[in-house]
C-alpha cells in the first residue's frame, strides 16, 4: 500500500492507531505462472478473475478474525461512496477491500464474500487499488486520534451539508488582493456570520444537490433573500 505511508496516515500507522496490509491474490493461484484470470464464459472482451484465488486469499486474510469483517468490493457498479458511508465504515474494527482488475471477478465468489460493493464515482478506473486508497484515506482520518484537534476542526465540511468557507492567511494583501476586512476585524460574531454566508453561497453555486438538503435558519433565508432583492429578482 505504497502512498499511504506518508503524512497523516503514515503517522497514524506508526502510532499504532491503524494498520494496513496488502495481500496479492496472485499468491493464491495454483498454477506455475500465478495466473488468476481466464476467458469469460459466453464470450466477450477481456478477462475475468477466477473465484478460487480470490476465495483462498479472503480465507487466509480473515482466518484469525473473531467475526467475519465487512468486505468492500471496489466496482463502478457499487453504491457511490460518501462521507456518511465513511463514518459507518470507520466504526468497524476490521475491513477488507477487494480490488478487481480486468473485466471483473467471477460473480460466485462475490456472492460468497462481498458485503459492500462500493464505487468512488461515476467514472471507470483500470483497477480497484486507487479507489481502495481513496476510501482508506477518508475512513482513516475519522479514526479517533488520527487527526490532531486542530486538523479535526476542519472535518465538518460534508457533515453539515455545507461546503467549507474560504480561508486566508498572511500577508493581508497579496498581489493587490486584500483579505476580506471582516476577518481582520476581530469581531467573532460577524466573522461567524460571514463564514456561514460564504458556505451557503458556495454550496448553492457548486453543489445545488447538497444545498437542497441544508436546513436553512431564518437568518440564512434573510441573507439569501437580500441577495435576490439586490439583483432585482
Ligand atoms: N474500479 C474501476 N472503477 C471504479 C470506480 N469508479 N469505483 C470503484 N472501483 C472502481
Amino acid at each position: 500500500m505504497n502512498g499511504l505511508h506518508t503524512s497523516i496516515i503514515g503517522r497514524a500507522m506508526e502510532k499504532g492507531l491503524l494498520s494496513i496490509d496488502a495481500t496479492d491474490i496472485r499468491d493464491f493461484a495454483e498454477n506455475k505462472h500465478n495466473r488468476v484470470d481466464d476467458y469469460p464464459y459466453g464470450g466477450g472482451a477481456g478477462m475475468v478473475m477466477q473465484p478460487g484465488p480470490v476465495y483462498r486469499a479472503f480465507q487466509a486474510v480473515t482466518k484469525d478474525c473473531e467475526k467475519k469483517p465487512r468486505c468492500i468490493y471496489l466496482t463502478p457498479q457499487g453504491r457511490v461512496f460518501d462521507q456518511r458511508m465513511a463514518e459507518e465504515f470507520a466504526k468497524e474494527e476490521e475491513l477488507i477491500f477487494l480490488c478487481g482488475h480486468y473485466e471483473g471477478i467471477d460473480e460466485r465468489v462475490l456472492e460468497m464474500i462481498v458485503t459492500d460493493p462500493v464505487s468512488i464515482g461515476d467514472y471507470v478506473l483500470t483497477g480497484g487499488e486507487l479507489p481502495a486508497m481513496v476510501m482508506i484515506d477518508t475512513i482513516s482520518r475519522l479514526v479517533p486520534g488520527v487527526l490532531n484537534n486542530e486538523e479535526s476542526a476542519g472535518q465538518e465540511s460534508h457533515q453539515g451539508h455545507l461546503l467549507e468557507y474560504p480561508q486566508y492567511t498572511r500577508p493581508d494583501v497579496f498581489e493587490g488582493r486584500e483579505v476580506p476586512a471582516v476577518l481582520l476585524s476581530g469581531h467573532h460574531k460577524n466573522i461567524e456570520t460571514w463564514r456561514r454566508q460564504q458556505s451557503l453561497l458556495r454550496t448553492r453555486a457548486m453543489r445545488p444537490d447538497m444545498f437542497e438538503q441544508v436546513e436553512l435558519t431564518k437568518a440564512d433565508r434573510k441573507f439569501l433573500d437580500s441577495l435576490t432583492d439586490e439583483q432585482g429578482e
